[in-house]
């Protein structure tokens, strides 16, 4: 823990801290997936003689900040105690009031929190307040996993773009489908459930229009439970999009944006017109790459999207360094020589091959659903 700051000399001071972030922590999974444009944050108050009379989660973006809700359960006996959040408390007036003003009010003796909030209204100044109302603080217990909890949030802060992750699904020999322009149901009923559990827990999906074209999907989150809007992307800079694609009886579901470029726009004004007229919004860049398209995503709340392919726009992002987390499945099925000879090689080919792709990923897991395995792990280090 040497990268602990604050007091925390006596090792049952830090044993109890770690205990108690760890339950913070568990206060803020109850967010997940529902904070956006928050991030999860979860505390708890602990009386001085180690008693927890206060837990809290911020839910939702609008509600009350993890750290009000415990400072509020625990009412008069938050007076001498210590707040455990998994997030530095914020020291200005968003949509709710800060929440320093109401840790120093309540008698709070002590504030240990997992990190530094980066949002720049934040940044150390809800500590600095702190500790100039004689409140000590400890920083950096339970940080990894808290880094971990809020990766869409801390990606979209620092570096303006949302948490992307690349899911794709592959045959035993890499191919992303049977032929080219062609639909492969290639997972099973159970790696199905998995990939919509996660498209319940963010901001949105994306593909390129390519399998806009082949498959035509829905694109909507089945089966789990979801309660806000999921936006839609498709990356279609020469705006093939249909107006007719079945994605525009799901808006209901969310809002479905359409990334495509200003030339594009101006030469289809009429494509264009038609598929606002459709529910979609036209989202025209100058250059709509990966690099500018997602900042501008980001703009629009998203801090966090799964790539669901295919292979165009997975090699576009990335090429342009912006693929965060990968998500393999893996059906144990081959797909070349499956259409009698040399049919099938013209089949689309996940982004570089599982070997070089999985070889680099960070805190790799593996599992199985059903007969597929799942591969997946972060690209680089959470920090
Ligand atoms: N197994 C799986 O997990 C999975 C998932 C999805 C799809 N698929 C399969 O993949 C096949 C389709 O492959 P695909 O590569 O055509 O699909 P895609 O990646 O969804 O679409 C490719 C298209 O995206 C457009 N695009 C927009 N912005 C782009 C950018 N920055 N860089 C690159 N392309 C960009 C391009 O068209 P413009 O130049 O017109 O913009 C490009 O032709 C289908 O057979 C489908 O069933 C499989």
């Amino acid at each position: 823990m040497s990268d602990v700051v604050g007091p925390q000399n006596d090792p049952t001071v830090a044993e109890a801290d770690s205990r108690w972030m760890r339950r913070a922590l568990a206060h803020a999974c109850r967010g997940l997936g529902r904070t956006t444009p928050n991030p999860v944050v979860g505390a708890c108050v602990v009386t001085a003689d180690g008693v927890v009379v206060g837990d809290g989660a911020h839910e939702r973006a609008g509600g009350p900040h993890a750290e009000i809700f415990a400072i509020e359960a625990a009412g008069a006996r938050a007076g001498g105690g210590t707040l455990y959040s998994t997030l530095e408390p914020c020291s200005h007036i968003g949509r709710t009031g800060p929440c320093t003003d109401r840790i120093i009010a309540a008698g709070i003796r002590r504030g240990v929190a997992a990190m530094e909030d980066p949002y720049p209204l934040v940044s150390g100044r809800g500590f600095a307040i702190l500790r100039d109302h004689g409140i000590a603080v400890t920083v950096g217990v339970g940080r990894e996993e808290a880094v971990r909890l809020n990766q869409p949030f801390l990606t979209a802060v620092r570096e303006r773009r949302p948490f992307v992750i690349l899911k794709a699904a592959t045959s035993l020999d890499s191919r992303m489908a049977a032929a080219a322009g062609e639909r492969t149901q290639l997972t099973s009923a159970a790696a199905d459930r998995h990939a919509h559990y996660v498209r319940a827990q963010v901001d949105a999906i994306a593909i390129g229009s390519g399998t806009l074209l082949v498959d035509d999907p829905l694109l909507t989150a089945r089966h789990v439970y979801r309660e806000r809007p999921l936006t839609r992307v498709i990356f279609d800079r020469r705006l093939r999009t249909p107006p007719d694609a079945r994605i525009f009886s799901t808006l209901p579901a969310g809002p479905v944006i359409i990334v495509t470029s200003r030339h594009a726009q101006s030469a289809q004004r009429d494509r264009s017109d038609a598929l606002e007229r459709a529910g979609a919004t036209v989202l025209a860049l100058d250059e709509p790459t990966m690099t500018a398209a997602l900042p501008a995503l980001a703009g629009l709340d998203v801090q966090s999207l799964v790539l669901e392919g295919g292979p165009g726009v997975h090699r576009a992002a990335w090429d342009a360094g912006v693929v965060d987390y990968v998500q393999l499945y893996i059906a144990p099925v081959a797909v070349c020589g499956s259409h009698g000879g040399v049919a099938g090689t013209d089949a689309p080919s996940v982004v570089l091959g599982p070997e070089s792709m999985l070889a680099s990923l960070v805190e790799q897991r593996v599992r199985m659903l059903g007969p597929d395995v799942l591969i997946e792990g972060y690209v680089h280090r959470p920090h």
